[in-house]
Order: C-alpha cells, then structure tokens, then sequence
C-alpha cells in the first residue's frame, strides 16, 4: 500500500496534478501547488459540493467571508485557548511530535512486529489520557515503553505541553500600533459571525443553512502524508442553523446527506465508515468523521459536528451584539443550534486520487499483455471530459476535429492532439483521467460518423458527430 500511495505522489506530480511549493527551492513542508489538471480537478470538486449544498437545497446560501478577522473572532470561538495540540520534543534531535502522532507511530510498529494486543492496550491508554488532558499520564505512558525519536534514536524527550495551531500576523505597520491577527484556522467563523446579515439580507428563516469554501491555516506540526495534512488548506464548510432542542435530527439527516454525497459520485460505500468522537472538540456537544481508507488505513475526510449555541452565545458575549433569531412560529427569540458538515478540499481531491489510481494489465486480441495507468476519476468531476483527435495530421481531419471542438467546448473543458499514435495519446489521456475520447478518421467524412472510446471499458463505439456533445453532456450530468 505504501508503494501504491508513493506511485500515486509520483503521478500527481508527472501529469501536473499537485507540485511541491516553492519546488525551486526544495520546497515548503505541508504546502503544496495544484498543477494544470490538479486545478481543475479541485475546481470541479468545489463547484459539485456548492451546487449539491446551495442549487440543491432551497435553504442554503452561500458567502465568501474574509480570511483576515478581528483577533476577538479567535478569543470568542475559543480557538485562542484551546485549539492547541499536546507536542513534545526530543531533547538530542530537536525534532518536535504531535504525541498522539508520536503513539500512534509506536502502535504501527508493534503492530508490524507482530503484536497487535499491545498495540490496541497503547492505543486505549492514550485516547483515555488524551480525553482527561492527563500529560503526565501520557508522558508517563511515553517512557514506559521506552518510545524513541526515529531520527536521534533516543527516548530523551521534554515535558509535554499544548502548542496553539493558529498562525499570527501583524495588521498595520509594526512601527504604528499593531494588533496580532490570525489566518483562519476554519472557514466557520466568517459564517457565525456574518449569521444575522445574511439572515437578515437574504429573508431566510430557520432551519437554514450558510455554505462557505475557502482557505485555511495551521500550523500543523507532523506535516505528513502529502495533501492529506497540510498547513494552507481549503475548506468547504456548511452551518445550519436549526430551533434549539431539534438539533439531534438535523445531525442525523446532515450525516446521512453527507455520506449520499460522496457515494453521488460513484465512490465505492465500503471504503468508508463511520468514527464517532468519545471527545467532541471544545465547541461540539456531537461529532462524528466520514473515514475513507486512504492507502495509509482509514483516516478522516469529513465531519459532522452539533455545535449547540457555543459560537453564536460566545459571540453575542464579546461583541455586546445580538444573536438571537425570533422565530414566529412559535413566537420566541432564541439562540439557534448549529449543525456543521466541515470538508476539506485538499483531503477530498486525495480521496479521488486514492480511488481512481490503477495500474491495470491489458490482455489484447492477439492475447499478448499490455499495461496502463488509468485514472478512474468520476466523470462529473474529471478536469478534462473529452479529448478529440483525428486519425491523421492531413486530409482535412485536423479541421474536422477542431471543428467538433468548437462545437463542444463552451458546454465542457476539451483538449485536442495530433501527435503521435491513437493508442499513445489514449493512454495520456487516461492517466488523467479523461473519460472520454473522440478519434475523426476518413469514414468520418463519408457519412459523419465518429469513434467515442471509453476510458475505463476501453470499449469503441460509432456515433453520428452530431449526437456527440449530447452524449457526453449526459455522462457528466
Ligand atoms: N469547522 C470545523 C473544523 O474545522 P476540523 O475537523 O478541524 O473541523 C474539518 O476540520 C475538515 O478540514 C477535516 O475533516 C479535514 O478534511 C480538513 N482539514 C483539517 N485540517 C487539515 C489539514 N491540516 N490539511 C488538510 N485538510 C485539513
């Protein structure tokens, strides 16, 4: 597995799907560049998340709030006091651990040494010291079993303490009176905040949604894994906002939308599982994370999370503003109840990496073998939906392709190619992903007909060029 997700980095890499940032200068650690195809691709999972949160639901609206906010935001959402994590540090190496990253690592290996008990009973220690913030219970935990530093190989560590994940900047010159200002460690504050502009602007009444995509930050310090945890992320966060005391059916019907979500796309329903939180975060009464199995095991994509009235109580108390809502059927000023679906984009563009990589053997007519790597990307969301070739460079086949591909092209992303052979340029084309290829050969000008070949049965078919762009606006709907 750690192979197949190694030749996945490689790929994405190769056919200018995500870069290392800053590659010139041996790149940025957890900060990485979307390429040509990557871009797109990320484009498409955005905009299908959008439409199925706002288009699809008559109560959801949308906003695009700043990533700069007052540094009473992070006081209030409690961000400033408790969005920390427990770190330690090796003493010799300097190198610094998440120490439920630190655990967990020591667990793989036992499991790997064969000894999967002990590594369940660590793992329950843990999450039992974590859940009571106990750090010396867990310190201790470090030294019995004797845990070391991969790189200084010793088990010198300091004390544990929480290390605060926000970064800060200063607003203003430094000269003048500078107030320290946060990049948004989540998108939802821009939406608690701005609760009753838009209720207000856009006449809604509760139970409505806010749906929100944008940057975040933290400063994550086990930064691994490639784009699955990163330090400048993207979010696609929704709050809904619900009459207090209806909280727990809404958090139902959000998980059971979400998931429908994700199997929307063909995903397959048994590489994802449900992971309930013993210890919701501080601000959420509910949580429970949408897992998938990445190749390194199953790992959060997505969470559900009741939030109660924590953000928007906290906020009526530092700003002196009112957040209530009066409802008028049952004639009452509340505070509502919030229920968040919280997607990372980065985590979710991985997710379809993860799915869609196969390294496939052919067996041709002749019985011979071949292979390929083919990306499986659904075809709602691929970054290119339909590459046009002619056959050859000359008898006017180039102009007949190119024609098509006016044609197609204002209705969905085209690409067209000339070099090289038919078989070649299948192959680049399915190693990104495309779904489907359209070849304009010397029948095509007798009676107009072309050859549409599907990326993932590799199967042919003749169809009227006229019937093309149809054909393919169908299979992207
Ligand atoms: N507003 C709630 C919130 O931010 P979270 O569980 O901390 O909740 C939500 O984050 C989602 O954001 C996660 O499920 C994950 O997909 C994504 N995410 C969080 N930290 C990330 C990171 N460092 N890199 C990439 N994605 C991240």
């Amino acid at each position: 597995q750690d192979n197949r997700f190694q030749a996945i980095i490689g790929h994405a890499k190769e056919y200018g799907f995500v870069f290392p940032s800053s590659e010139i200068y041996d790149g940025l650690s957890a900060v990485y560049d979307y390429g040509p195809y990557g871009s797109e691709l990320k484009k498409n999972i955005r905009d299908y998340w959008w439409k199925s949160m706002t288009q699809m639901h008559d109560n959801i609206v949308g906003i695009d709030a700043a990533i700069f906010m007052h540094p009473t935001t992070w006081k209030a959402s409690g961000h400033v006091d408790n969005f920390s994590d427990p770190m330690i540090d090796n003493k010799d190496s300097k190198k610094r651990y998440r120490v439920d990253h630190l655990i967990e690592g020591y667990a793989e290996q036992l499991k790997d040494k064969g000894n999967p008990e002990k590594a369940e009973a660590v793992l329950a220690s843990m999450e039992a010291l974590l859940a009571k913030d106990d750090f010396s219970g867990l310190k201790q935990l470090i030294d019995d079993h004797k845990i070391v530093c991969a790189i200084s190989g010793t088990g010198n560590w300091t004390e544990i303490r929480q290390f605060n994940l926000m970064f800060s900047t200063q607003l203003g010159s430094v000269a003048e009176e500078a107030d320290t200002i946060y990049l948004r460690p989540e998108t939802a504050q821009g939406i608690f905040v701005n609760f009753l502009n838009v209720q207000k602007t856009a006449r809604m009444k509760i139970p409505f949604g806010i749906a929100q995509t944008g940057k975040a930050f933290r400063n994550e310090i086990v930064a691994r894994q490639f784009i699955f945890r990163m330090r400048e992320f993207e979010q696609m966060e929704m709050q809904f906002f619900v009459r207090p005391g209806t909280q727990k059916e809404w958090y139902e019907y959000w998980r059971e939308q979400r998931l429908n979500w994700h199997l929307s796309l063909g995903l397959p329903a048994e590489k994802y599982k449900w992971h309930v939180h013993a210890k919701p975060a501080h601000y959420a009464d509910n949580a429970v994370d949408i897992e998938y199995e990445f190749p390194f095991g199953f790992k959060e994509v997505e969470g559900i999370h009741s939030r109660t009235d924590f953000d928007l109580s906290s906020h009526q108390k530092f700003s002196g503003k009112k957040m209530t809502y009066f409802d008028p059927e049952i004639n009452q000023h509340y505070v509502p109840y919030v229920i968040e679906t919280s997607i990372g984009l980065d985590r979710m563009f991985l997710l379809i990496l993860s799915n869609s990589y196969e390294e496939e053997t052919i067996t041709k007519e002749d019985g011979s073998t071949d292979s390929r790597v083919v990306m499986h990307i659904p075809a709602k969301i691929a970054p290119i939906k339909l590459a046009l070739f002619p056959l050859t460079k000359k008898d006017g086949l180039p102009e007949l392709a190119k024609e098509l591909m006016e044609e197609c092209k204002p209705h969905f992303r085209c690409f067209y190619e000339e070099k090289d052979a038919i078989g070649k340029r299948y192959r680049r084309q399915d190693a990104i992903g495309t779904p489907f290829c359209v070849t304009v050969d010397h029948q095509t000008k007798e009676d107009g007909t072309v050859t549409l070949r599907n990326r993932d049965t590799m199967t042919q078919q003749r169809i009227h060029r006229s019937e093309l762009k149809n054909e393919i606006l169908k299979a992207i709907f």
